[in-house]
């Protein structure tokens, strides 16, 4: 038997997004965002399904809060709906839904559990949409503006900010590949939104200073891990071509306040081209004080010519997948924080996210979610070989305290430890929860 054990500096946590979770779509002066049109657009989401209800999340949160506290966790990250509290997108709030997140607020830290708030999980107000969304530079003042009323709302309480969830996916899955809202697919659209996006975060970040002067704020992107297939060099380099598009198209940006050349070439070549304005890499790459990472998947890469355009092919290491499809590679989550030090230095980094869906239903009352359990293991022991490397590393969030609606996936693909009845709402604690409270209590875990 071998055990894992954290020092007790780290920080423990649980996570979920506005959309996914909370509901109460048309309530309390709540304006639709990108996603209520486009999981109201038929085709786009499994089943039809949108977030009018997800987990009523918005009614429920007292109780969601009593999960977090026996969970025993350090912080729970969530994300504020702007157009709950912003329904025009600029200009004035809505009191009601401010209201809302300044209660939710109130609990967490009766109960002693540290807010962090991710300020834009990807449901941009409609209206900012129909005046061209993040391909209008408008929408990075929009988003300054938005930012800076919830520092000035909450930042007297809130001390850990997250300004933009994986860019990565707001941008080219939303806008190249068409898989998330807006659902477009151009090449250009993507370029202009992710640059767009961290503009808006350098923005962000500049208020926040001023504003929340003894807060931490960061962002977070999401990576996998592209192992080499072969030594040939045509498949290292397609792994490379892939990692750049995933890790140094939004961190080289933010940490090095450039973009990589050889991708502004790529997508050159297919008439995308980025316009970056004066003034928008100082913004961009001002200094954080945290990156935060969300980790779920990687696999072996191979050069193959037909494979999009990075030409490369993903190929499952081990062939094990959870039950999205994605394949389980742990290593990569160790390789991925060793190499996120030696490209970018000694950045303190929180895990914002990882986790696994597994689809266990209830069976007498219990979810016997087992494999979770092991991907967790898996990915916490490849942590804690990071941390051992001298990764600086924060903080472990899971994702996600609450099955939910996974975007274009629907309700039927389930991430949380607590399993939610989406008729009833009703929430059933996992194996999974309370082998993370284990976990979280002893600061330990056994491999058998
Ligand atoms: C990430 C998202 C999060 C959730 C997980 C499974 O890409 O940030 O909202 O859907 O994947």
């Amino acid at each position: 038997m071998t055990t894992i054990e954290f020092s007790n500096e780290l920080k423990w946590g649980a996570a979920t997004a506005s959309y996914q979770i909370e509901g109460a779509a048309h309530e309390d002066g709540r304006s639709p965002s990108i996603w209520d049109t486009f999981s109201h657009t038929p085709g786009n989401v499994k089943n039809g399904d949108h977030g009018d209800q997800a987990c009523n999340s918005y009614h429920l949160y007292k109780e969601d809060i009593q999960h977090l506290k026996e969970l025993g966790v350090d912080l729970y990250r969530f994300s504020i709906s702007w157009s709950r509290v912003m329904p025009e997108g600029t200009g004035s709030l809505n009191e009601k839904g401010v209201a809302y997140y300044r209660s939710l607020i109130e609990e967490l830290l009766n109960h002693n559990i540290k807010p962090m708030i991710t300020l834009y999980h990807w449901d941009l107000p409609q209206t900012l949409q129909d005046r061209g969304g993040w391909e209008n530079r408008a929408t990075i003042v929009a988003f300054e503006e938005y930012a800076e009323a919830m520092f000035k709302e909450f930042g007297g309480q809130v001390k850990s900010w997250i300004t933009i969830n994986e860019p990565w996916c707001a941008s080219f899955l939303s806008n190249y590949l068409g898989i998330h809202a807006p659902g477009k697919k151009d090449l250009q659209a993507a370029v202009d939104v992710s640059h767009h996006l961290l503009t808006a975060h350098g923005k962000a970040v500049q208020s926040f200073r001023e504003i929340v002067p003894d807060g931490e704020i960061g962002y977070a992107p999401n990576i996998g891990w592209l192992e080499p297939f072969s030594a040939d060099v045509e498949d290292q380099d397609a792994c490379r071509r892939g990692m750049l598009w995933q890790k140094e198209w939004f961190m080289d940006p933010v940490f090095k306040g450039s973009y990589p050349e050889e991708l502004i070439l790529l997508f050159e070549k297919q008439n995308a081209f980025l316009k970056i304005e004066e003034g928008d890499l100082e913004l961009i790459s001002q200094p954080i004080d945290f990156m935060g990472i969300n980790y779920y998947t990687g696999s072996l890469g191979r050069h193959q010519e037909n494979a999009g355009l990075f030409q490369v092919e993903e190929i499952p290491l081990d062939y094990r997948q959870t039950d999205i499809g994605w394949p389980i590679y742990a290593d990569g989550f160790y390789k991925a924080l060793t190499d996120l030090k030696e490209t970018y230095g000694d950045i303190p980094i929180y895990i914002t996210e990882n986790g696994a869906c597994y689809n266990h239903g209830v069976e007498d009352g219990k979810v016997n979610d087992q494999e979770r359990i092991d991907y967790l293991k898996q990915h916490l022991t490849s942590l804690y070989r990071a941390i051992k490397a001298g990764v600086s590393i924060k903080g472990y969030i899971v994702w996600s305290l609450l099955d939910n609606f996974e975007w274009a996936e629907g309700y039927e693909k389930r991430f949380g430890i607590i399993h939610v009845n989406f008729e009833t709402f009703e929430r059933t604690r996992k194996e999974s929860y309370y082998w993370y409270k284990n976990t979280i209590e002893k600061q330990r875990f056994e491999i058998t």
